[in-house]
């Protein structure tokens, strides 16, 4: 990504004065903007957090449409970011940045959010930043409360399943990946599957609530190989086949979404746990309690979350589980790693592109892709 470096005298400013940035998301299916006033501490105060979601529109689908989701993204944008400069109490004039995701993610929307965010920037004169948006999953517990690096992160949402230390603001190692589908879309796709509607957490999750979750012997891949690597593909393909062979009643839906969420929470806390081994041995200097930080949409399921909160109490670990309005997609920790970019003296050029992938260790997808590689790079 191009990034060019404020002038000294630019970022003094930006690092040492309250600044106001205006953060703008469009990655997936939400259309979201944010104001937040960064403080010369470090310190952020949310000043709005506006998300526009277009489940209706994806929902007949039972998946999201990335053709509709840009056409939605374009039409919302400007009357979004509208609403969150509104609700901030704020004029366009005080915006001291603009921040927008700049991948990964569908790439139309990608754009629509982007070429907002540099229209903004140009008309206002102020510095634009790229975000990834995996940085802004990682730093959303931030948003909450204070959460000093370094701590393990376990990102779980509908595009990505990955565990990585967050060491410092860029400096982020993968520990673990999915190598096929993610958590959420294993969840959206044995939604679908049982007619259960969409977006698929939320709905099994309260079909699970009436189930039995011994019901159905359902595999835990990769259980007990020591990595941190995730495979939610033939987890996805055991639902259809019991699907398949039940009695398609609300009592099976019930029991497969209850022994589904089991299998997930079983696979999830093996994992993390694999990975809090490795965090350990890379600060061994850390003194107990460590921090444990989960985000992403998975995050927002009650099973998932209490298991790893058990984890955690096992294992020395604190949770630091974001509120759930930062754990789905949302413009707030967009608006937040832009901040704290910007106060670190990067600006993106107006050239940037929207990147449909864009791994967070790049190193790590390079030397070994979890899912997606060749052409395209590597996807995590
Ligand atoms: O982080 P997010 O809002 O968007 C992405 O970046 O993907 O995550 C959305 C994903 C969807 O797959 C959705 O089904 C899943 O998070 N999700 C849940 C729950 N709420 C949302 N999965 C399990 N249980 C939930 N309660
Ligand atoms: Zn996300």
């Amino acid at each position: 990504m191009p990034i060019a470096a404020l002038t000294p005298d630019m970022q003094e400013t930006f690092a040492l004065t309250d600044r106001v940035v205006l953060g703008i998301e469009s990655s997936c299916d939400e259309t979201a903007a944010s104001v937040l006033r960064r403080h010369q501490d470090g310190t952020v105060t949310l000043l709005s957090s506006i998300i526009a979601s277009q489940d209706e529109e994806h929902a007949k689908f039972g998946g999201v449409v990335p053709e509709i989701a840009a056409r939605a993204h374009m039409r919302v944008v400007d009357n979004v970011i509208e609403q969150a400069i509104t609700e901030a109490n704020i004029d366009y004039t005080e915006l001291d940045g603009i921040a927008a995701t700049a991948g990964p993610g569908l790439i139309g929307g990608v754009i629509a959010g982007l070429m907002a965010a540099k229209g903004l920037s140009m008309a206002l004169n102020v510095p634009l930043i790229g975000v990834n948006h995996l940085e802004g999953h990682a730093l959303s517990p931030r948003l909450a409360a204070p959460c000093p690096f370094p701590y393990l992160l376990l990102l779980v949402s509908g595009g990505h399943s990955q565990l990585l230390s967050v060491k410092g603001l860029g400096d982020y190692e993968r520990l673990g990946s999915t190598v096929d589908d993610a958590a959420g879309e294993a969840f959206d796709k044995s939604a679908k599957v049982m007619d259960l509607g969409f977006p698929g957490g939320p709905n099994v999750e309260r079909a699970a609530l009436l189930g039995n979750p011994k019901a159905y012997a359902l595999p835990r891949p990769f259980a007990r190989t020591g990595h941190a690597n995730f495979s939610f593909a033939g987890l996805k393909t055991a639902v259809a086949r019991a699907w398949e062979s039940s009695d398609k009643s609300d009592a099976a839906s019930a029991d497969l979404s209850a022994s589904f969420q089991q299998a997930v929470c079983d696979v999830v806390c093996d994992r993390t746990s694999n990975a809090m081994d490795m965090f350990l041995r890379g600060a061994p200097h850390e003194a107990a309690p460590h921090r444990f930080v989960v985000a992403g949409g998975v995050a927002s399921n009650h099973a998932i979350r209490a298991a790893l909160e058990a984890l955690c109490e096992a294992r020395g670990f604190a949770l630091l589980a974001p509120p759930l309005r930062f754990c789905t997609d949302n413009a707030a920790m967009i608006a937040l790693a832009g901040a704290e970019r910007l106060a670190a003296g990067e600006r993106s050029d107006l050239s940037i592109k929207a990147r449909p992938r864009w791994p967070l260790d790049g190193a790590a997808a390079a030397a070994n892709p979890m899912s997606g590689s060749g052409r395209k790079g590597a996807k995590s």
